[in-house]
This record gives structure tokens, C-alpha cells and sequence, in this order.
């Protein structure tokens, strides 16, 4: 059966763009409607209510779009706003699910660390999936609050020692307690994996949420026969357009963002 109706991806800003991109080296004749609300960044430092109303009108806005299946592209939401998302009228994805389980299979010695924000890491998600899975397992939670910043403003070059030290400043703890397994648990965070790389040193697996969550959408789509053989272009609105828009989008979709397709929409 064909679907032709996009696949509806959003995030509290520009992070899930790492999730988007995953997506479409996954399923390039996809059409994809990317919802990301700058002008309400961070949503990692906020209460859980205003994390649910802003998911419900993110979710809206989507299906107001017509999508076919909804991913939540927000480590910070999939955490927190679990329950908002179970009565969507079309099938939906989250990002710590995949990611626990890819996890769990690349652990050895039992370590595993998170690496998310403020609110994720205080809802205890990934840690109690993980302890689902694998009880036996250590799990270290570090809130790399600082890092979000750093990644909209576009600092992520791995030999910047601002950088560098603001990641070593948040993963000490990760080599004190010999984990081997870090999920990046925040979707800002897959591009400064080589920052991070660079400090954990090159026996510690890093899991992109994105790449976990794209195979998961992937099988879904698979599964449900509601594939498009025919499409592949991709619309992407914010709820504001900053001045380092398109710079930091780029970096984090990994190309270039036709100004053309990005349009501003107002969900209040
Ligand atoms: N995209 C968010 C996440 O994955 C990080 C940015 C925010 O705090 O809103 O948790």
C-alpha cells in the first residue's frame, strides 16, 4: 500500500534535526514536515506541564499538516510528555526506547551513561528502560544543560577548547565510572559526538537517538505498509527564525537549508 502523506517530525528547536536527518538517509523518498520551536527553546529546563502543553500544540500543528505518523525527535519530550502522545490518532515514535535497546546490545562490562538535559535526566527514563531490560546494569546520568546552548550557537568543532571543555566538564564522571556505552540523550547532542568522542576515548559507544529512532520508523512504516515510493521533499517551520538560523540548522541537518522551504508559524 502507498502513503503519500508525510512523516511529521518535531522538536522543542533546531536538535531533532539530527533525528530528521537519520530519517531521510533511511527512507529518501519520504516526504518529511519538520516542526521545531525556537522561539520556545529549551524545553530541557522547564516543568513537566509546560512540556506537555507545548507537545500537544507541537503535535497539532502536525497533524493539522495531514502526516501520517508523528516522531517525537526530542529526547527531552520523549521523556516527559510520554502520556500526551498516547492518544494521537496516528501512530507515534520516541526516541528513548530504540536508543535503551541499541544500548543495552552494545554494553559490555554493564556500564552505561546519559547524557541529556535537566528535565530528561530528572524523569529517569532512559534509566528505568535500561533497568527493564538489563537490571544487572550501572547506569551514570549526567545533565549536560550547558551543552544545548553551546550547539545552537554552532560550537561544536571538536578542537575548540571551549567545547572541549565544557564536554569534559559533564562526561568526567563517565570515565571515573567506566562506562562503555553513552547515549547521547539529547538530540542536540550527536554533533559534537566527535567532542565527545575525543574525551571518552575510542572504547566508549556513543548511541545517536536518531539513528536507533530512524530504523524504528523505518520498521514501522515497513510493517504498516504505508510506505512513498514517490516522494522525498522536505518542509521544515519553526516558531521563530533567528539570525543564526540557517547556520545552525545546516550544522545540524548536516546540509544546506533552502530558506525557501522553512516558514514561521505562530502555535499560540
Ligand atoms: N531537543 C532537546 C532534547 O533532545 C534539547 C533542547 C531542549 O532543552 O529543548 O532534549
Amino acid at each position: 500500500m502507498n502513503n503519500s502523506r508525510a512523516i511529521g517530525v518535531f522538536d522543542s528547536g533546531l536538535g531533532g534535526l539530527t533525528v530528521a536527518k537519520e530519517i531521510i538517509k533511511l527512507l529518501p523518498y519520504e516526504d518529511i514536515v519538520y516542526f521545531g520551536d525556537t522561539g520556545r527553546v529549551p524545553y530541557g529546563t522547564k516543568s513537566p506541564e509546560t512540556i506537555k502543553k507545548y507537545t500537544r500544540q507541537d503535535e497539532s500543528f502536525l497533524l493539522s499538516k495531514n502526516v501520517k505518523l508523528i516522531v517525537a525527535a526530542c529526547g527531552t519530550v520523549s521523556s516527559v510528555a510520554g502520556d500526551v502522545s498516547k492518544k494521537l490518532p496516528v501512530p507515534f515514535i520516541e526516541v528513548i526506547s530504540h536508543s535503551v535497546i541499541d544500548a543495552v546490545s552494545a554494553t559490555k562490562n554493564k556500564k552505561i551513561g546519559i547524557l541529556a538535559t535537566a528535565a530528561t535526566i530528572k524523569s529517569g527514563a532512559h534509566k528505568k528502560k535500561i533497568l527493564e531490560l538489563l537490571p544487572e546494569a550501572e547506569v551514570t546520568e549526567v545533565s549536560g544543560t550547558l551543552l544545548v546552548p553551546l550547539v545552537e550557537e554552532g560550537f561544536t568543532d571538536k578542537d575548540d577548547t571551549m567545547v572541549s571543555e565544557a564536554v569534559k566538564r559533564y562526561t568526567d564522571v563517565f570515565i571515573k565510572n567506566g562506562v562503555d556505552t553513552v547515549i547521547l540523550g539529547c538530540t542536540h547532542f550527536p554533533v559534537l559526538s566527535d567532542a565527545i568522542a575525543k574525551v571518552l576515548g575510542e572504547n566508549v559507544t556513543l548511541i545517536n537517538m536518531g539513528v536507533s529512532t530512524a530504523r524504528a520508523v523505518k520498521k514501522l512504516i515497513e510493517d504498516n505498509g504505508i510506505g512513498n515510493g514517490n516522494g522525498g521533499s522536505h518542509k521544515f517551520y519553526v516558531s521563530d527564525k533567528g539570525a543564526s538560523f540557517s547556520k545552525t540548522a545546516s550544522v545540524l541537518l548536516g546540509e544546506k537549508i533552502d530558506e525557501l522551504c522553512v516558514e514561521t508559524v505562530d502555535l499560540s
